[in-house]
């Protein structure tokens, strides 16, 4: 795991929208997993700003959402699908056919589900995954307890989880109940992963995936399992981590080495 503690949230947007800009310039039909939330609301600002003034290319690029509400429309302005089109995609020259938001309000959804899987797998596989971090550890909509083998599915939303979004609805009670996510044995086979966190809120979770124990309590833990897996993090969300001096010094240490 490489952690990366930066100043603030704006620094955390930047490089993680660097991240993304390098993997795209690698390959330009780059498969990329992306999140919602507050969190990567910058760097998708960031991303806008690199394709309208550097050129930045999403014409090849492939996406895939982490999660969407059941029960929401794709055009009800809570929905993830208008959260992405209005952060993201309605500003860059992605392909509309290019882009996969599991649809949450379908009649059948273990059929969408099964869909959202078999077409991560015909694209070729995610090959890199933003995530961010719930403040019970959860990725995605991977809330304590879920099976860190789990596949695309339905999950209960727990009471915090309902709270920590009620901020985006007119009310508690419009809050969904359930969610549709990517599971977590769907992100572990991301084959790399970003995760992104900033303010207090996030302290104590953060604490807990990188240096507690891999369970299934904090979802965000499996990211110890992960070959490939770069958590950026600011000085807020770093504060209890018991090893953030060696943190710093590794990354010190691996900038000197990619100067040589
Ligand atoms: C959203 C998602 C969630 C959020 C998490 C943090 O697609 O996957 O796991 O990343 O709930 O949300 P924010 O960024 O709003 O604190």
């Amino acid at each position: 795991m490489r952690v990366i503690i930066v100043k603030d949230y704006k620094e955390m947007s930047r490089r993680a929208a660097e991240v993304v800009a390098n993997r795209i310039g690698k390959k330009p039909d780059l498969v990329l997993g992306l999140a919602t939330g507050s969190t990567p609301v910058g760097m998708y600002s960031e991303l806008i700003r690199m394709h309208k003034e550097e050129g930045l290319d999403f014409s090849k690029v492939r996406s895939f959402n982490l999660d969407e509400y059941c029960g929401l429309s794709s055009d009800h302005p809570q929905s993830y699908h208008y959260f992405m089109h209005d952060k993201l995609f309605n500003h860059i020259n992605i392909r509309p056919e290019n882009i996969y938001i599991p649809i949450g309000d379908v009649e059948n959804a273990n059929i969408s589900c099964q869909w959202y899987e078999k077409k991560i797998k015909e694209e070729g596989g995610i090959d890199l995954q933003i995530l961010g971090i719930g403040r019970d550890g959860h990725i995605g909509f991977n809330e304590p307890g879920s099976s860190l083998g789990s596949r695309t599915r339905i999950k209960t939303l727990t009471k915090e989880t309902i709270e920590d979004n009620a901020r985006f609805f007119k009310k508690r009670e419009e809050v969904p109940l359930y969610g549709i996510t990517m599971g977590l044995g769907t992100i572990s086979e991301a084959r790399e992963c970003l995760l992104l966190a900033s303010g207090t809120n996030k302290t104590e979770a953060i604490q807990k995936s990188i240096e507690g124990p891999v369970s299934a309590e904090i979802t965000a833990s499996l990211l110890q399992l992960h070959p490939r897996a770069i958590i950026i993090i600011d000085e807020e969300a770093s504060q209890n981590l018991r090893q953030k001096d060696y943190y710093r010094y590794t990354e010190k240490m691996a900038e000197k080495l990619e100067r040589k």
